[in-house]
């Protein structure tokens, strides 16, 4: 298993351009499914998430085409509607297919997605929303079987709560539902906006995506059409947390701030400089950076994916600092690897208690998952001496090329093999 090197320290300077969104990427490379004229997509990121769900789609037969920059999805001639253990317990973004395969072709047999390391991660509010879509299903050897007996007829569904992967699952499948769908509370992630946009350009009728409340008109077919994914608004943040602990001046390319308008403020509130572009975030060095108190929530609210690096931000800050995480049950695994780098987080429910102003030293650590691994990346760059990650696997299905693109900016960080 591959590991990272770090050693602390180091500068970071020059710039960076954030690819495009792998929580966009995914659904929309899922939206590939809905129509049989080929989606043709652009600046997809070069991840393991990314080609892990080319392998299920590969694995439906859809055939995929790289042609320079641009990745071509064929889903005429589909033959399979299983999704297999295999692929579906690498990622749980595999649920996605669920909606799109009944959607088409009225029936899709899907391995059921177990927990993971951040949370048991029930997929409830998907199945209810499908249903209420005409859907009915069935559980037998840990396959959940999906099927409609003759179209799916559009609904009025309340989520529960705004789940991401539900409010796509359903948004794809009402758009091929007969009539009008309406979903209220739904999730309003940048991520979903950018799937309605493809679909809408494929033929779909979809208004309101962004807002708590979306309209779908069922269409019976979508035609061909090209999209370009947005960009990585949890990478952008990710490298400005990064910078911020360095006291560095870096810029952050090709990114709209108003995605991070949230996490952004907190930061400036935390005493960072920021220079705010329209496409760009320039930090630039600060005399003092202190704790404070957050919470997890929904979009606009703070981002569960930033949590971990704003973590590792806290333990070097000024004075205390409080995170409640509020979206997954179990998003601390990073606490006792940050804590062997030197934090002091205490953890009591739902709440880390962070002291901040603590001297990081490098150690040995285990990253988790995709978030907790690039927090101890933060923190091995701060780190006094060499910092070893194991299972950096966890990184790559998220951060692309991580070490090439630190390394050409300055820090010392090396992949071992
Ligand atoms: N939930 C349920 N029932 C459901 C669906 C969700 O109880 O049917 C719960 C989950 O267990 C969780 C909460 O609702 O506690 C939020 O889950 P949501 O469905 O919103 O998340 P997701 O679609 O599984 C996406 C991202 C995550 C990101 C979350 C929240 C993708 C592929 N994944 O997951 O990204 O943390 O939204 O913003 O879009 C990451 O990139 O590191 C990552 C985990």
């Amino acid at each position: 298993m591959d590991k990272l090197k770090i050693t602390g320290k180091t500068a970071l300077h020059g710039s960076i351009n954030i690819p495009g969104a792998k929580n966009a990427a995914l659904p929309i490379m899922v939206a590939s499914l809905l129509s049989e004229n080929g989606l043709l997509l652009k600046n997809l990121p070069v991840l393991q998430d990314i080609s892990t769900m080319k392998l299920l789609l590969e694995s439906f037969r859809i055939k995929i085409k790289h042609i320079n920059s641009q990745t071509f999805f064929n889903s005429s001639n589909i033959k399979n509607h299983i999704a297999n253990y295999d692929l579906v317990r690498k990622m749980r973004a595999s649920i996605l297919v669920l909606g799109p395969l009944i959607a088409r072709f009225k029936r899709a047999k899907i391995s059921l997605p177990g927990g993971c390391a951040i949370g048991t991660r029930p997929i409830d509010i998907h199945l209810t929303g499908l249903e209420k879509l005409g859907v009915t299903f069935s559980t037998e050897n840990g396959f959940i079987f999906g099927e409609v007996k003759k179209n799916l007829v559009g609904a009025i569904i309340n989520l529960s709560f705004p789940s991401v992967g539900a409010t796509e699952n359903i948004m794809m499948a009402a758009s091929l539902a007969e009539g009008k769908t309406i979903i209220t509370n739904a999730a309003r992630e940048p991520e979903i906006e950018d799937l309605a946009k493809c679909l809408n350009n494929m033929g779909a009728k979809i208004a309101g995506a962004g807002t708590a409340q979306m309209r779908i008109e069922g269409v019976k077919s979508l035609i061909k059409t090209d999209h370009s994914i947005i960009s990585d608004r949890i990478v952008a943040g990710t490298y400005v947390i990064a910078a911020i602990m360095l006291n560095n001046k870096f810029k952050i390319s090709n990114i709209d701030p108003k995605l991070l308008s949230t996490p952004l403020k907190v930061l400036q509130n935390m005493g960072a400089k920021l220079d705010i572009g329209n496409d760009y975030i320039t930090v630039l060095p600060s005399n003092t950076i202190k704790g404070t108190t957050l919470e997890t929530k929904p979009y606009p609210g703070f981002p569960t994916d930033l949590q971990a690096q704003i973590m590792a931000l806290m333990s070097i800050a000024k004075g205390q600092s409080q995170i409640k995480e509020k979206i997954f049950e179990n998003r601390f695994m990073h606490v006792s690897e940050l804590n062997r780098l030197g934090a002091n987080i205490t953890i009591k429910n739902d709440t880390a208690y962070i002291e901040g102003e603590q001297k990081l030293k490098g150690a040995q650590v285990m990253a988790s998952d995709l978030r907790a691994s690039v927090s101890l990346v933060l923190a091995g760059l701060c780190a006094e001496g060499e910092t070893t990650i194991n299972r950096v696997y966890h990184l790559d299905r998220g951060y692309e090329k991580i070490e090439e693109i630190l390394g050409k900016c300055g820090c010392k960080i090396t992949r071992i093999k």
